[in-house]
């Protein structure tokens, strides 16, 4: 072999092991064998040799072509090992470290507004009851002053479920969270003040109806209580819980079998581009009045010396109102887009807006 092959192999040899990665492994490479490569060169240089030196040539070019080549493809899988061991040791995992916790799962927005309802009603000093879900005829209407056969029966499209064994009182699933006023007035004595969030039941199903939806009952009863208590608390209440401060509420004088006075509670709101605050329109938001003095006779409460207010939203409602969300259908379907979306991160805090 020519001394200026011998000289070549040795500084690719050089150059290989000069390079310690495959990025300058490649330079490497192409500056031997590319196109325009000093080896590559010196083939396009055999045709200007006469015939005889041309053969010999090409030969001894041959011979260092292959071990140059060979050289090369050696030292590349000495750095594709290499690199791999690095890959490897990097993504190394040290199984007797504490695992590293992610916030997995979402709170369901009704959930986050139950949650939210607890904060500022909790704020105000009021406790959550609870009451279960298949009530009889007389909690959820006879007490609250709806006699068979009023039309508030049939409002409420009631699910009835077969009487047990010789049981008097027909059972339901309670169209509203109302029987628990009964229940916990029933149970303890006053001053009584809670907030009854839980599951009702109607025999509606309709792109704004679900036969099951939530509700949250309040009941307040002490000695001197007014319609203004009813009012403040209200009024604090929606601000909070909507985030706007000067939420314009109004009180709209309505009936309920079970509070006298009663009234239907409005907020304000643009009915064009569906923003709540001003806007000049009004939307339904909930029930409310004053316990009717036969109900807390019915619950063994003296009217005479005890007073209270009582109040009921729908959940799903309010939520859909604070958050925008068009459709109520998705809060029951389980679609974990639709939760990734709309749902709470179990670690947001619940915000209490000042004031409350
Ligand atoms: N129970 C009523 C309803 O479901 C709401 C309400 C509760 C009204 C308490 C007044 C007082 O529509």
């Amino acid at each position: 072999m020519t001394d200026d092959l011998l000289a070549l192999q040795h500084a690719t040899d050089a150059a290989l092991a000069a390079a310690t990665d495959l990025r300058a492994w490649d330079a490497v490479r192409v500056g031997v064998l590319g196109k325009s490569g000093s080896l590559t060169e010196k083939l396009k240089g055999l045709g200007a040799l006469p015939p005889e030196q041309r053969r010999e040539r090409g030969a001894a070019i041959n011979v260092a072509k292959d071990a140059i080549t060979a050289a090369i493809e050696a030292r590349k899988a000495v750095l594709e090992a290499a690199a791999l061991d690095a890959k490897l040791a990097g993504e190394r995992i040290d199984v007797t470290l504490p695992p590293a916790l992610s916030a997995l799962g979402l709170i369901h927005p009704i959930s986050r507004t139950m949650d939210e309802m607890a904060a500022i009603f909790g704020a105000m000093g009021i406790a959550i009851a609870e009451g279960p879900d298949v009530e009889d005829d007389w909690r959820n209407f006879g007490a609250l002053n709806i006699p068979a056969h009023h039309s508030a029966r049939e409002d409420m499209d009631t699910f009835y479920l077969p009487g047990l064994n010789g049981e008097a009182r027909r059972r339901v699933l309670r169209t509203h969270t109302s029987p628990v006023q009964v229940r916990t007035m029933l149970g303890q004595e006053p001053p009584i003040r809670v907030i009854v969030p839980g599951r009702t039941y109607r025999a509606d199903h309709d792109a704004t109806h679900s036969p099951m939806f939530h509700q949250v009952e309040g009941l307040v009863i002490d000695r001197g209580i007014t319609l203004g208590h009813l009012k403040g608390c209200l009024i604090d209440f929606l601000r909070a819980f909507f985030g706007i401060s000067s939420l314009p509420v109004r009180f709209r004088s309505s009936y309920f079998p079970f509070t006298e006075p009663s009234m239907e509670v409005d907020i304000g709101w643009n009915r064009r581009t569906g923003e709540l605050g001003g806007g000049g329109d009004w939307l339904e938001i909930l029930g409310s009045g004053m316990v009717h003095p036969k109900v807390l006779a019915n619950c063994g409460i003296d009217p005479r010396e005890w007073q209270g207010f009582a109040f009921g939203m729908g959940i799903e409602r309010v939520t859909m109102l604070k958050h925008g969300i068009p459709d109520l259908r998705p809060f029951y379907e389980s679609d974990i887009r639709w939760l990734r979306h709309y749902g709470f991160s179990a670690l947001a805090a619940v915000a209490l807006h000042e004031g409350v």
